[in-house]
């Protein structure tokens, strides 16, 4: 018999949890119709329960105590959205041993401790999902981990940062100096207070370090990725390079060569006929050099509510479908 309910709890609820959460109400018949069961949010974690939600929901839904989705038996999977490294890792930890599968947008925590938890993950038999933390929107992963399985991918070459995308765009196009794009992006929310992870470029070296551990079947040291941020680019080298009908963009790209893997994130001068050179604004571009299909462009939003919200979704009902059809009741 199939599971009538599966019940998901969240952790935390910006950006990234708002978006999953209002996605899941809005699709509810669509979901029921396409698995066959509900998926209700039972419980969502947050920090202050005093806090306006953008919701509407009954007060019961929030909670300021981790325990009560970790160790809720009734709470089938389990979504970590609230980023950086700890108690994320605590939490995601906790909730694979109690028996339960999990999803998460956290690049950080899975560059950083990825293969720990997914060795976890596996030993259980659980699923760990991660759509969202690589290209917000962009369904990237399930490309490369299904459609591309048995294909044997040779270069991953992309723009997989917004913010560091739209302060290049504003410096190319409007002739804006660093400083000046940067404050206009942290003023229509596309870069932080502290603007380090994007502009430093650590944002995307987590980003690629992801890609290639599945792209390339290995285990990337995030230490090891060459990382070059775009805080030295001036507005005279925009000028020098678009004088040249050319363009800069910060690139992450890992490749195979001689047989072993090399990664990193810097800024490159690429012409103005090359696929990436059109990627503008916050969005993310990615091309994927493979033996048996060539090459493929993946395009679209890589942030934002929505769209990184249907990337948790997406792994949600994925996991729903095996938990629908296993579990006895
Ligand atoms: N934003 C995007 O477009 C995007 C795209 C792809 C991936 N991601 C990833 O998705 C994750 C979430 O990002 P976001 O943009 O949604 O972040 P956000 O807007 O800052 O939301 C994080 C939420 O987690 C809560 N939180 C943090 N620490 C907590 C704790 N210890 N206990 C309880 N709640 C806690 C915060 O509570 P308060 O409200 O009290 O601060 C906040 O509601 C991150 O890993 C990020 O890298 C985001």
């Amino acid at each position: 018999m199939k599971k009538e309910k599966i019940k998901v709890g969240i952790l935390g609820f910006g950006v990234v949890g708002t978006g999953t959460f209002k996605i899941l109400e809005k699709y509810s018949d669509m979901i029921r119709n396409q698995i066959g069961t509900d998926i209700i949010v039972d419980k969502v974690l947050v920090r202050d329960l005093t806090k306006g939600r953008a919701i509407h929901a009954s007060e019961k839904l929030f909670t300021v105590n981790a325990e009560d989705i970790l160790e809720n038996p009734d709470i089938d999977i389990v979504v970590e959205l609230m980023g950086g490294e700890e108690p994320a890792y605590s939490y995601i930890s906790r909730a694979l041993k109690n028996g339960k599968h999990v999803v998460t947008a956290n690049k950080e925590l899975l560059a950083k401790k990825g293969d720990a938890l997914f060795e976890y993950a596996k030993d259980k038999n659980l699923f760990l999902g991660f759509e969202a933390s690589v290209c917000g929107g962009i369904p990237i992963i399930k490309a490369i981990k299904e459609s591309l399985s048995i294909d044997k991918i040779t270069k991953i070459t992309g723009i997989v940062n917004g913010t560091t995308n739209y302060i290049l765009t504003k410096m190319s196009e409007e002739n804006l100096g660093y400083d000046e794009a940067l404050i206009e992006a942290q003023a229509k929310g596309f870069a932080e207070a502290d603007p380090t992870a994007d502009v430093e470029g650590f944002d995307a070296a987590y980003k690629i370090a992801i890609l290639s551990n599945i792209a390339f079947r290995t285990n990337v040291d995030i230490n090891n990725i060459k990382r070059e941020g775009i805080t030295g680019i001036s507005e005279k080298d925009i000028k020098e390079v678009k004088s040249t009908n050319k363009i800069i963009k910060l690139i992450a790209k890992a490749e195979i060569v001689n047989g072993g893997l090399e990664a990193e994130v810097a800024p490159i001068v690429l012409p103005l006929e090359h696929p990436l050179a059109s990627i503008n604004g916050v969005n993310n571009g990615v091309l994927i050099n493979s033996e048996s299909v060539g090459e493929l462009m993946f395009y679209g939003p890589g942030a934002g509510q929505m769209p990184t919200g249907n990337a948790v979704v997406s792994d949600i009902i994925d996991i729903a479908k095996q938990v629908a059809m296993t579990c006895a009741f």
